[in-house]
């Protein structure tokens, strides 16, 4: 096992009813910056609840953050927070809208460019507003961990920044939020919070038992919830165990101790800012493929996969491996997020500009060897036609 730092200190107010914990959360009379995406929180209620356990405190909207939302959006709501003195944001929607307002929380604090928050991945953050989350939609994890996904759309750049000044004070998870989410997202976050388990999972062994074993029992979770959210979508339980599950997913519990791959998500990010392909579209193109080129190095880690979580015995190990990523495969298309390019009107000459935006973003030693180039990633790419 390798070592470790572990903190977290994002405090979870879980299940029905939990939005008026808002009350104990933010002091009356703050000066709140109220942050949200294109209107579903309007639509399921979701919005009333917010507002009225914010009685007595001082309401600024900022609406209108998009999926993966963009850089020049996003300095709006610099302005507005800087305007108005701002005490807190509480981001009220998907990973977009949490991601967003924590890119908002640390440049409403800083006084150089704010795009240097993302091109040094989050060295240049010092301080940042407090942040506190009501999350709708289980996906990314963002609600208890430091990273935030922004897209400038003028130069088509996703990048990523991590810093534990924007990690959420607070996060709010009431599965009942979930009920309007449309299938597509339902499918979308399964699939993301399925891969994030892998990129701290699928590398080589270091007997971390307590890391493995959690992720094994989350990738269960995901092949039983996954579809059930999408069979009974009233099923309460269901929803609320989709939701723990997609936090535990990347919250920092699960990579204590092992190496972590990340290639997928980076080769991903290059097709939505390109291409416009969802989040999870993207990782179910790439991860299946990545497996198959890395088949030799991730061999060990495979091989627990198919034993472990899918029960497959039979056959030699290169037949095991192979039954192990169809699996996945299957299971990543039952979800509504088929696995090639093809499948999204993308082909092969579509591929060398994911390799040169990798290069462009310094992406040149990726996975958990550093041992995947720009170069590589297009032969990752080719397996998935
Ligand atoms: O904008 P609104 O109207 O709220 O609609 C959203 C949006 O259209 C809708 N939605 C959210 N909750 C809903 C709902 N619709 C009905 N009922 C509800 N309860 O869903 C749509 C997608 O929302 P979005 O926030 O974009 O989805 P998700 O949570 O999957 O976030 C994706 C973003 O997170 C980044 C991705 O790259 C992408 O930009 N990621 C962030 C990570 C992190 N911070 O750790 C890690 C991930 O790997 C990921 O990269
Ligand atoms: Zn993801």
């Amino acid at each position: 096992m390798d070592n470790f730092t572990y903190f977290n200190p994002t405090k979870i107010h879980f299940g029905k009813g939990q939005i008026a914990t808002l009350k104990e959360e933010i002091a009356p009379n703050s000066r709140v910056l109220l942050t949200y995406g294109g209107g579903s929180i309007k639509a399921n209620g979701v919005y009333e609840q917010v507002l009225d356990a914010l009685q007595g405190c001082s309401v600024v909207e900022f609406g209108g953050i998009e999926p993966n939302p963009h850089y020049e959006t996003l300095i709006k709501a610099v302005a507005v927070a800087k305007q108005e003195q701002i005490d807190v944001i509480l981001a009220v929607g998907g990973g977009s809208v949490i991601d967003g307002s924590k890119f908002i929380a640390a440049a409403a604090c800083y006084d150089g460019d704010a795009w240097d928050i993302m091109t040094t991945d989050g060295d240049c953050v010092r301080r940042a507003l407090p942040l506190g989350c009501v999350l709708t939609l289980p996906a990314t994890g963002s609600e208890m961990n430091k990273n935030s996904v922004v897209t400038r759309a003028e130069t088509q750049d996703k990048l990523s920044f991590g810093s534990d000044f924007v990690r959420p004070v607070f996060s709010i998870l009431d599965p009942q939020t979930t009920y309007t989410l449309p299938p597509r997202q339902i499918a979308n976050g399964a699939v993301d919070s399925f891969v994030h388990i892998m990129e701290q999972y699928m590398t080589y062994p270091v007997n971390a038992k307590v890391s493995d074993r959690f992720a094994e029992s989350l990738l269960l979770n995901l092949f039983e919830d996954g579809p059930a959210a999408l069979a009974t979508p009233d099923d309460y339980e269901v929803r609320a165990n989709l939701m723990w599950t997609a936090t535990m997913a990347l919250n920092g519990t699960l990579k204590n101790g092992v190496p972590s791959d990340w290639a997928t998500h980076a080769i991903g990010h290059e097709l939505t800012a390109l291409y416009g392909l969802d989040h999870a579209q993207t990782l179910a193109i790439v991860m299946p493929a990545l497996w198959r080129y890395k088949k030799e190095q991730k061999k060990g880690k495979l091989l627990q996969y198919a034993h472990r979580v899918l029960n497959i015995t039979s056959g030699t190990e290169d037949e095991q491996i192979e039954q192990a990523i169809q699996k996945t495969e299957a299971f990543f298309t039952q979800m509504g997020n088929p696995t090639r390019l093809s499948d999204y009107n993308l082909s092969e000459k579509d591929i060398p500009a994911v390799q040169e935006k990798l290069t462009e973003h310094g992406m040149l030693a990726l996975g958990e060897h550093q041992d995947i180039t720009p170069h590589d990633a297009a032969a990752i790419l080719k397996l998935a036609l």
